[in-house]
């Protein structure tokens, strides 16, 4: 591609060492899209003849589906995608494949590829962050009124529903569709025109190409145009923080399915067994979830390192984004479908889940509360709750079944009704807090708002 100016042929280690079609091959569709955007204007402009035009986008598809198809033969000679098809293309058809590359670097057009690939990935994820959500929204719902115990560090704390704590992660799930949103939106605009990095002496209509290709728009200054990476680092950071999220719920089952919890149990289409432990049943999607996450993070750190200390415009470092870019779409994808379908398939144990909801000292600060209504000020009240806790721990006595009038004249007979779980539970119904009638209409709010 650049023979005129070389003596000698790149050496084999220089070209093992720099190209990138071995990974980069995954942009072809995006890049087949540009070029043929790219060789429309230069036919408008007068560049091209209409049977020059007609024959590159002949060609081009050609290419697509040769590659679609696997019977496409790449050479690393040609370094990357943009090169290995330009050099198709005008094997294919010769002198009009030559012009194709006026107006137009490597690098304007490796910018508007991995845009295009970006926001093709954005937009299949998020119907798939959709279809994960509908599948712990179907699970909220059968469960709404499973009360089971809701921890802080990771000790009984207070009765929620499983309703409740699986819609905490539709919650989260939605809060990283708003953040794809956003990035789509920061995205969408299209580099190509920018050339090298000042753009050419050869004018196409920019704003042409961007409307054929869905760009919202075009970038405004070319060196940034070539520079920028920013709207790989966000989408690695929204991805790393969806990650992050599956990671979570991944160690709550982990914990759910042990025996010492016992409130779910996966089934055996999404479990492993042991080579040696003829007993074992073992969550590996959820450890292999939480262990890929630290993937997603590398990621990112390796693109927030590849550019920090990059000068203006293109450097070759900037080709290094495109291995962790692949790798965390193609993570999380996989780690969507298989959670989803994992999902739908656990079962919840519903009678476990009550017992351990049972403890009575579950409702430790439902008896404090008790307290404050009666005018008693919650610091005394967390006190004197304290004390009863504490010699119902001495005594081996369940909370519930302790003389509290022993420990203040303020615990009236009524106390009893306190450790009613059912009615703790309709009491919580602030908005946001999970009294079983709560947790339904939150049920009934996502599937309209999901379409589920
Ligand atoms: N494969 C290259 C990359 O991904 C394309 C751009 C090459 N540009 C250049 N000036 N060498 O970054």
């Amino acid at each position: 591609m650049w023979k005129g100016r070389f003596q000698q042929q790149t050496a084999d280690l220089v070209q093992r060492y720099g190209e990138s079609i071995s990974y980069d091959w995954r942009l072809y569709p995006h890049d087949i899209a540009g070029s043929i955007a790219h060789a429309r204007a230069q036919m408008k402009a007068g560049l091209l003849s209409d049977k020059e035009f007609a024959q590159i986008e002949t060609g081009l598809r050609e290419i697509e589906m040769e590659i679609a198809s696997g019977d496409f033969e790449f050479s690393i000679e040609l370094e990357d995608i943009h090169m290995n098809i330009e050099a198709a293309l005008t094997r294919k058809i010769g002198a009009p494949g030559a012009k194709l590359h006026t107006a137009r670097s490597r690098n304007d057009q490796v910018a508007t590829d991995t845009r295009l690939y970006c926001r093709a990935s954005l937009d299949t994820l998020f119907t798939l962050v959709t279809g994960f959500q509908k599948a712990l929204l179907a699970q909220a719902d059968a469960h709404a009124d499973a009360i089971v115990p809701g921890y802080t560090h990771l000790q009984r704390g207070q009765p929620v529903t499983v309703g409740h704590h699986l819609l905490a992660y539709v919650e989260m799930l939605e809060r990283d569709k708003a953040r794809f949103r956003d990035c789509r939106k920061r995205l969408n605009i299209c580099p190509l025109g920018s050339g090298a990095l000042a753009g050419s002496t050869i004018n196409l209509d920019r704003h042409a190409i961007a409307q054929e290709l869905g760009f919202d728009g075009v970038t405004t200054n070319s060196m940034d145009a070539i520079a920028d990476r920013d709207y790989l680092a966000e989408f690695l950071f929204d991805l790393a923080v969806l990650g992050g999220h599956l990671s979570r719920l991944s160690e709550d089952l982990i914990l759910w399915c042990s025996a010492e919890f016992g409130f779910a149990t996966l089934s055996d289409a999404h479990t492993t067994g042991s080579s040696l432990m003829p007993q074992k049943k073992n969550p590996d999607v959820c450890e292999l979830t939480r262990g890929k996450t630290g993937r997603l993070f590398g990621n990112l750190v390796a693109i927030l390192t590849a550019i920090k200390g990059l000068p203006l415009t293109y450097n070759r470092d900037l080709q290094e984004d495109k291995e962790p870019l692949f790798d965390s779409v193609e993570t999380i994808t996989l780690a969507l479908e298989v959670n989803t379908e994992m999902i739908s398939a656990m079962v919840i144990n519903r009678e476990t889940c009550r017992q351990a909801a049972s403890d009575p000292l579950l409702l430790a600060t439902d008896l404090a509360d008790y307290l404050v209504r009666k005018g008693v000020p919650f610091r005394d009240a967390h006190e004197l709750v304290g004390r009863a806790v504490a010699a119902a721990d001495d005594s081996n006595t369940p909370l519930d079944q302790l003389d509290l009038s022993a420990i203040s004249d303020e615990f009236g007979p009524d106390t009893k009704e306190i450790f009613n779980l059912e009615s703790a539970l309709a009491a919580r119904s602030n908005p946001g807090a999970p009294s079983i009638e709560n947790v339904r209409r939150e049920v009934e709010r996502w599937k309209v708002q999901l379409g589920a």
